[in-house]
């Protein structure tokens, strides 16, 4: 398992410095090079103090809300009456996005350690990891890391000599999407079916097994051990634009791009030098057309949009989309929109738990009705209709998959109506040649 890695020089590698460097797997690995050192500074700090350096770092979710980390961990009462859990977020499946698997193929400590270091923040002895199903490298390493640090002592009713319990556990999902959003997730872990629930209450009072939960993506608490060891100072720096967006953010990038992969970038970054100098721009003959920088869920940018967004959470938000999972998809003049729309929209109707009837049929009918104007059967109130329809889906359910199923739609239609009225009046979709 090989990983073609060779860091652009403009990455800020933070995260990634050890993918691809097998020894970083190990334990003996991890500490040589300096592993667990924040776990046991944290050791000595009130949870108070943990959760301050967090909050002090400006460190924001990175599974897709932006949700500031120290912030969610305060939620968490402070007197312990009943047993607190955390969650690790390792169920990764948003079209786009492929980060938090390298994480934990390649520094499966440094997960490991941001993990126990939460723990300690909110007081929660035990932490699930939820690793999507198919992940079957991402397990077997995670696997064997976890092994290996409670054989070493570092987890355990003993962390560390310290007198404390810390316990990890992994936990496999089945491969359902809808099992990432968080109390979903929960469900699953209880061994239910995986439906998001209705929030509140939220899990910092009512979360796994009905107690007090913080649920957190790999990315976020990998970061964590690099804040505790270098400072808050350190990480609030690491910012080229807007001060509410600070750190390094792994950007995973596919699609019509020369040079595919995960880049690693201080947040500010321009869109623009991701895809032209680190990607090595588009395929041989191309140009630009439009890109979601966020994964699936965010709406497209078209192509002047996306040469002048800045990669963070307001920069991508003024571009007209949003960051999200950093999931990046680039798309060149030879993508046909409605068609890319369509199967946007099919994965959200396949993977809708159908709780919500605005998500069930909502997703299924905007499904049927872009597969119709693909066949050459739309008529021009179909325009309209999907619209009302991504309407409806908006901002009324329990959780946002059907928003995130109605946002590439909306974004589709407005920012490439041609090609949607081009099907109407008899376009067909055009074969390509990839060069
Ligand atoms: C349908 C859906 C799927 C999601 N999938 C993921 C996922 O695979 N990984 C993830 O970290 N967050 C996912 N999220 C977001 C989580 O609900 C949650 O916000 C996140 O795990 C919080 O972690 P953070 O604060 O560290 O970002 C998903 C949300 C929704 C609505």
């Amino acid at each position: 398992m090989g990983y073609p890695h060779k860091s652009h020089p403009k990455e800020t590698v933070v995260l990634s410095q050890y993918f691809g460097d097998a020894e970083a797997r190990t334990y003996d690995g991890w500490v040589k090079r300096g592993g667990y050192q924040a776990l046991q500074k944290v050791l000595g700090m009130t949870p108070v103090e943990v959760t301050d350096v967090v909050k002090a770092s400006g460190l924001r979710g990175r599974g897709g809300a932006g949700f500031p980390t120290g912030l969610k961990w305060s939620f968490m009462p402070k007197e312990k009456s009943k047993p607190h859990y955390l969650c690790c977020n390792a169920d990764e499946s948003e079209p786009g996005t492929f980060k938090d698997r390298e994480i934990m193929r390649w520094t499966p400590h440094a997960l490991i350690e941001g993990c126990a270091i939460a723990q300690l923040a909110i007081q929660a002895e035990v932490c699930f990891i939820y690793i999507r199903g198919e992940f079957t490298d991402p397990w077997a390493v995670m696997e064997k890391a976890v092994e290996e640090a409670y054989a070493k002592g570092t987890l355990g009713a003993n962390a560390m000599g310290s007198g404390k319990r810390i316990d990890m556990h992994l936990h496999r999902g089945a491969g359902a999407y809808i099992c990432g959003e968080e109390t979903a997730l929960m469900n699953s872990i209880e061994g239910k079916r995986g439906n998001p629930r209705i929030k509140p209450p939220f899990p910092a009072a009512q979360g796994l097994f009905a107690l007090p939960t913080t649920i957190n993506n790999v990315e976020t608490l990998a970061a964590v051990p690099h804040i505790i060891n270098r400072g808050a100072d350190w990480y609030k720096a690491l910012c080229l634009s807007n001060p509410k967006s600070v750190g390094t953010k792994l950007f995973s990038v596919c699609g019509h791009v020369q040079k595919p992969g995960n880049y690693e970038i201080t947040l500010g970054y321009p869109l623009k030098d991701l895809i032209y100098d680190m990607c090595g721009g588009v395929l041989k003959g191309r140009t630009l057309k439009a890109c979601i920088p966020g994964g699936s869920s965010v709406p497209f940018l078209n192509r002047e949009e996306s040469e002048g967004c800045l990669l963070d959470y307001e920069g991508c938000v003024a571009a007209g989309s949003m960051l999200g999972s950093a999931g990046c998809i680039v798309f060149d003049d030879s993508a046909d929109m409605v068609y890319q729309t369509m199967r946007l929209a099919k994965f959200y109707a396949h993977e809708s738990c159908a709780q919500c009837t605005q998500c069930r049929e909502g997703t299924a009918w905007t499904v049927r009705i872009l597969q119709k104007i693909l066949d050459g059967d739309g008529t021009s109130k179909d325009l309209d209709l999907l619209l009302d329809l991504a309407d409806q889906m908006t901002g009324k359910t329990i959780c946002v998959l059907s928003d995130s199923c109605a946002a590439p739609v909306v974004s589709g239609i407005k920012k490439f109506r041609g090609e949607f009225e081009a099907y109407l009046k008899g376009a067909r979709r055009a074969q390509v040649a990839v060069a």
